[in-house]
């Protein structure tokens, strides 16, 4: 193997550390700095904080060029790119918080022989503000460079391996040819441009397919009132090569760490301009009303949800992620307790985060387990473990008969062969 520029992430959290094993697994060594001193000791002790398919491995077998630290002098010392991927939470106003960038900027010393690397998702014009601010700081000869991130949670590494593309957005300079080169080996299409345009490509990207989302949601809604079945639908419309099958499947909404707070994000960035994004106020509204139709069709069966027992099938806000940030599970478990009802769940994975978010539902320790008793269950999260369950035997643990799939994961043939009452969302 050729000898690879070495690099610094900063920042290990879900993109964070996935780039840097996927930066080790090609050949560099990747300096790793977080300021969460138990994150790093938990890394440096050989675990792995977080749940990603395949990344304990990675970074199991490309530990000897992953270096875990809380201070940013040996990553400085070692790299020119310092890649940043720090979290941009949303604010109350809905802008992106960029306090964890802002500080990662102030922290870096002057140079000019190091560039900044931008993973982490920001507003359009955030480029062009941190070099006004870095030139304020007398550190004008820093590079910078936007390259926004298209990992999926739950196939990460694999994104990270075959990326659709490489987004590189600079003004010139040797960090942007330094990053197109450091990508080369994964042979995906770059799409080389200026700093600005990157950073809308990661915003209209997420936002596009939000409305996608929206969009078969409000479909399947309609089908529901006029008999048709979303699934034929959506298939339908999928072969035609200008729609494509990827995000028409409905559900109970989408979740997680970027579309809810991309998507407000843009909408704000629009307004701050002047400009009214109708568009996205109606995705972001359709996406809120979903959530809340399944307590809706639960009612249409079993009237007032008083002292109604339902279980949550899944809780992260997608299968093969233990991440809940903005999980549908989250509203529905608070409306459901709003109404009365009681709240049992199950995830196979996501139980600690839970443990924290949702105290007053009661986690159990496997599916069955949680429908014992339950007058209803309802899928939330597809992991494929229920799709798998025997039927028979869920039946025989509930105490009611309804089954809302919330994301159509289920064979509803093999549920109501069970004697269950199966509620999709858009099929009758
Ligand atoms: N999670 C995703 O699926 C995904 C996909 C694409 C883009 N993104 C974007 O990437 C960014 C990171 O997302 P994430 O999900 O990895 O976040 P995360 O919350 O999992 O990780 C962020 C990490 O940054 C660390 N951090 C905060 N301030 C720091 C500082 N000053 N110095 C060093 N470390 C610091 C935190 O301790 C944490 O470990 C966000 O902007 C997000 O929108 C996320």
């Amino acid at each position: 193997m050729s000898r690879r520029e070495p690099i610094a992430v900063i920042g290990t959290g879900y993109v964070g550390l996935v780039t840097a094993a996927g930066f080790a697994e090609l050949g560099n060594e990747v300096w790793c700095v977080d300021i969460d001193a138990t994150k790093i000791e938990r890394l440096n002790a050989g675990e792995v904080p977080i749940y990603e398919p395949g990344l304990a491995e990675s970074i199991a077998a490309n530990r000897e060029r992953l270096h875990f630290g809380t201070d940013l002098a040996p990553a400085l010392e070692r790299a020119r790119l310092l890649f940043v991927a720090v979290g941009t939470p949303p604010t109350y106003s809905g802008d992106a918080d960029l306090s964890a960038v802002n500080a990662v900027v102030a922290a870096i010393p002057a140079s000019d022989r190091h560039a900044l690397v931008m993973k982490s998702t920001v507003p359009c014009g955030t480029g062009a503000n941190l070099r006004r601010v870095l030139a304020e700081q007398g550190k004008a000869g820093l590079g910078y460079v936007s390259c926004p991130e298209f990992l999926k949670e739950g196939s990460a590494l694999a994104d990270f391996r075959a990326p659709d593309r490489v987004v590189v957005g600079d003004a010139g300079g040797w960090a942007g040819d330094a990053v197109v080169e450091l990508y080369t080996p994964l042979e995906a299409p770059v799409v080389r441009t200026d700093v600005a345009s990157a950073e809308m490509v990661k915003l209209a990207s997420n936002a596009f397919l939000a409305t996608k989302i929206s969009f078969i949601n409000e479909i399947a809604n309609v089908c529901e009132e006029t008999g048709a079945d979303v699934a034929e639908v959506a298939k339908g419309m999928g072969l035609d090569s200008r729609i494509g099958t990827a995000f028409l499947q409905p559900g109970i909404g989408y979740g997680g760490s970027c579309f809810p707070k991309d998507v407000t994000a843009l909408k704000q960035l629009a307004g701050n301009t002047g400009y009214h994004f109708q568009l996205l106020g109606a995705v972001i509204e359709v996406n809120e009303l979903q959530k809340r139709r399944v307590v809706a069709k639960l009612q249409k069966h079993l009237g007032d949800m008083a002292g109604r027992h339902v279980a949550l099938l899944g809780l992260a806000f997608k299968p093969d992620t233990d991440d809940m940030r903005e999980a549908s599970s989250l509203v529905l478990a608070a409306r459901l307790q709003a109404e009365g009802a009681r709240v049992s769940a199950y995830d196979p994975i996501a139980e600690v985060q839970a443990r924290t978010l949702m105290p007053s539902v009661e986690l159990a320790d496997s599916a069955l387990g949680a429908l014992d008793g339950a007058d209803a269950a309802v899928l939330v999260t597809e992991w494929s473990e229920f799709a798998d369950l025997d039927w028979s035997e869920v039946a025989g643990r509930m105490s009611g008969t309804l089954v809302v799939d919330g994301r159509n994961a289920l064979d509803r043939e093999a549920v109501r062969a069970a004697g269950l009452t199966y509620e999709g969302v858009g099929r009758s």
